[in-house]
């Protein structure tokens, strides 16, 4: 078994792609809300981009004033685009969290963040206050006619998707009792019409302790849960994302422990208790979607993964590809996020695993060994073989970095394709839309909103999938900055103001 991931040493010769101040110019807080039609347009929008872009992320990298000792700490803020007839309208709103509205009105902090973000008034003031605060910063959808903000540990909060406004939080028809976790990463399984099948919408919520239970959600496109099953793994899981197959839920439980000591006694946050043990294996959880036969647990190599880019089933075989770190990505005691030495904090790469689930085996392989982070694909090919994979990735090829372009890789030839905002911008999650009536893999826009520490601004820049060697089709400049977000997704629903005339905005 091989050792996972062998890190690319930087060119120590180089000249970074970047420059700190500019990186960091981008973890501002935007306390500002905003909605207007975007008029700075480099480009053309296709006339055919019918819909709504929804990002989420961190707007506040400050609570009342104290700077948060973690980005992943900062108050959830929704933005949204949305696109009719060659033109885009721009909108974002913060979550009315119970948290957001309680420190707004106190104007101080009340709440330890989980990234290690501590009330002030030091050790008596955190210690055994064990309160979470669901700040509903990590991802956004649409699906059965409702928008939900998601963070992993608890109940997603319900949106006006077309003013954004908070409408509460959402128990999705009873399925959840107050306090219960919801994953920030669902995925979509196509619908098969050949096969009568419809999309469903899979989603899980991790219970954790010695042993974990993994529940797992399945909705039908009116939101309406179909299934729901849980199976219980020993030993303490960290499970941000997962993937799905057809007849799979994958997990990775990465070889992590949790020492509960220093967040119990408010010295640190709850992510930060979270310890790597290189010495052991990473076990992949094979949980049947289908039937009641037991699950499968296959190790692999020594890594940490957040995210999964696909998995999939092939010739009685499960493939799935994840981007991988050598170790649990922490900062050094007392260090602040904005203060990180990308040389010394480990690099994301994309492997993948394939597992023979007779032999119980798992063979990595390094796909993409440049610095990247969040993968994005064609929708309908979640859970299927697939052949192209978009996703954020340092300017250089070795070494740790920002992510500052986007990379297309193909998966069967390995040819790759690079479009870089370096030096001077930043890149988000990259989202994949097909155009309408195509049928190529790649025939579509890629949707990213990126920094630009030039203008202090963000852009969202809009690429033709197919070429992206060509830069972006269109680049929309936003009035403002948006910092750094993490997820967000596409909805063909177009949520902008209404037009009273085709083609003039009301
Ligand atoms: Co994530």
């Amino acid at each position: 078994m091989q050792t996972l991931p062998t890190a690319s040493s930087p060119d120590a010769t180089a000249t970074p792609s970047y420059g700190m101040e500019d990186w960091r110019s981008g973890y501002r807080s935007q306390p500002e809300e905003f909605a207007y039609w975007i008029d700075e347009v480099e480009g053309e929008i296709p006339v055919a981009l019918t819909g709504t872009l929804f990002r989420n992320g961190p707007g506040l990298l400050d609570v009342q004033g104290q700077p948060v000792s973690h980005p992943f700490d900062g108050d959830g803020m929704i933005s949204s685009i949305a696109f009719h007839q060659g033109r885009a309208y721009y909108c974002n709103r913060f979550v009315q969290t119970e948290g957001y509205v309680a420190e707004k009105a106190a104007g101080k902090p009340l709440y330890r963040g989980v990234f290690g973000t501590q009330k002030p008034g030091g050790f008596w003031a955190n210690l055994f206050d064990l309160r979470l605060k669901n700040i509903a910063n990590t991802h956004v959808i649409y699906w059965g006619k409702k928008l939900l903000a998601l963070w992993e540990a608890a109940e997603p909060h319900r949106l006006d998707p077309e003013t954004l406004e908070t409408l509460g939080l959402d128990y999705l028809d009873g399925l959840l009792e107050p306090g219960d976790a919801f994953a920030a990463h669902p995925r979509i399984a196509p619908g098969q019409p050949d096969q009568g099948l419809e999309p469903r919408l899979v989603n899980f919520s991790v219970k954790t302790g010695l042993s974990s239970t993994i529940t797992i959600h399945e909705f039908a496109t009116s939101g309406s849960c179909v299934k729901s099953y849980h199976r219980s793994i020993p030993g303490f899981a960290f499970m941000h994302d997962f993937a799905i197959t057809p007849n799979y839920a994958v997990f990775f439980q990465n070889p992590v422990g949790f020492n509960p000591f220093p967040f119990l006694l408010g010295l640190k946050g709850a992510g930060e208790c979270v310890q790597f043990n290189p010495k052991a294996t990473t076990k992949i959880i094979l949980i049947p979607r289908h039937s009641d036969e037991p699950i499968q647990s296959i190790e692999a190599p020594a890594g940490f993964v957040f995210h999964h880019a696909n998995a999939f089933e092939q010739d009685g075989q499960v493939f799935v590809d994840s981007i991988v770190y050598d170790s649990f990505p922490t900062l050094d005691e007392g260090m602040t996020f904005e203060a990180v030495d990308f040389d010394k904090v480990p690099a994301g790469q994309l492997w993948r695993f394939e597992l023979d689930l007779t032999a119980e085996t798992a063979e990595a392989t390094c796909l993409i060994a440049r610095s990247c982070e969040f993968p994005a694909l064609h929708p309908q090919q979640v859970g299927q073989p697939y052949r192209y994979l978009y996703i954020g990735a340092a300017h250089a090829p070795t070494g740790n970095a920002p992510l500052q372009a986007l990379l297309k890789h193909d998966l069967a030839t390995g040819e790759e394709q690079l479009w870089s905002e370096a030096p001077r911008g930043f890149m988000g999650e990259p989202v994949f839309v097909p155009r309408p009536g195509s049928s190529a893999e790649d025939d579509g826009w890629l949707l990213c909103l990126t920094y630009n520490a030039a203008r202090q601004c963000s852009d969202l820049i809009i690429l033709a999938a197919q070429d992206i060697t060509a830069g972006p089709i269109a680049r929309l400049q936003l009035k403002h900055h948006v910092p750094y977000g993490l997820h967000g997704s596409f909805t063909p629903n177009y949520f902008g103001p209404e037009f009273a005339v085709a083609g003039e905005p009301a």
